[in-house]
């Protein structure tokens, strides 16, 4: 997510330092940006000068140090609560502190995230989806000493690159999570007792609910790992069995089968 992120903010003008631990990562990074702007060369709706422009102002950088001149950091990094807050620990380090630090956390407590920042005051939840250059929606998330000045700037923020920000309070999985992940993980149970099969089940969602991909073909786009890590953020944070993740689940993680990313999930890729 956080290639699209950097995505958006470039093509709304800002200047963005991507981060990320390995040379590699950026690479990929650069490649799925470039490639998701040619769709919009292709169409004819931007300029080849245009996507130049654009990917000229994305630096990439394995150094954190090189976020020490930045007004507003967006952390996009694995949905394990131990990583966000390690890395946002090492960001808090090198920042302005007057700088506001936003999670893409899909699920994690804002507050217990801000909590371990020397600034829980400018510190909030900002949630793209996937794809985020094409989905509309940014959930901004008010943890418990989140300020209202940190709030209107994130939301103004989120406007700025054609976004429509949805305030929401720190509560396990936010609303998207809360509703989306259960709904999957039921499809989910309903393919491990045999009800149907995984086509068969997307195409009910698909057919008959108008949902532009079923919940098995959505799970395996967001990443299997993903949700299981939020179905366990959901079963820690209410301690009530309708959220525990499916065996099914489970298993597909313990197996290396995480969905599109890694060529198998509950399709084949
Ligand atoms: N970058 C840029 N544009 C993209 C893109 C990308 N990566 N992927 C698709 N698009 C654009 C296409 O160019 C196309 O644009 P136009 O219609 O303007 O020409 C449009 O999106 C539709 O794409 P396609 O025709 O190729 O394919 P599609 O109609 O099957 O749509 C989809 C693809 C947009 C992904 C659609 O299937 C969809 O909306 N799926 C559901 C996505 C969803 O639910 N996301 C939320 C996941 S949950 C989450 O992210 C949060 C979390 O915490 C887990």
């Amino acid at each position: 997510m956080g290639n699209g992120i950097a995505q958006v903010a470039a093509r709304a003008g800002f200047t963005v330092l991507m981060h990320d631990i390995k040379v590699e990562f950026l690479d990929r990074a650069l490649s799925t940006i470039s490639s998701s702007l040619q769709r919009d060369v292709d169409k004819e709706r931007m300029s080849a000068s245009d996507k130049d422009a654009v990917l000229s102002r994305i630096m990439p950088s394995v150094e954190i140090s090189a976020l020490a001149g930045s007004d507003f950091v967006i952390e996009a990094v694995p949905e394990i609560q131990a990583v966000k807050s390690a890395t946002l620990k090492q960001i808090d380090g090198v920042t302005r502190p007057d700088v506001i630090l936003a999670s893409n956390t899909s699920s994690i407590s804002i507050t217990e995230l801000g909590t371990g920042t020397s600034r829980p005051d400018r510190f909030i939840g900002m949630h793209f989806m996937n794809p985020v250059p094409v989905m509309k929606l940014v959930e901004v998330i008010r943890g418990a000493a989140t300020t209202d000045e940190t709030f209107e700037i994130t939301r103004g923020l989120a406007e700025t690159l054609g976004k429509v920000p949805v305030e929401v309070n720190d509560s396990p999985g936010f609303i998207s999570n809360r509703v989306l992940m259960p709904m999957i993980n039921e499809a989910i149970f309903a393919l491990y007792e045999g009800v149907a099969s995984a086509e068969a089940i997307d195409q009910v969602m698909k057919l008959g609910m108008s949902h532009p991909m079923g919940p098995l073909q959505l799970a395996d786009f967001i990443g299997l790992d993903v949700c299981l890590a939020i179905m366990n953020v959901l079963y820690d944070g209410f301690k009530d069995s309708k959220y525990r993740p499916c065996p099914l689940l489970t298993k597909y993680v313990s197996a290396g089968w995480l969905g599109r990313k890694s060529g198998k999930g509950f399709y084949v890729y």
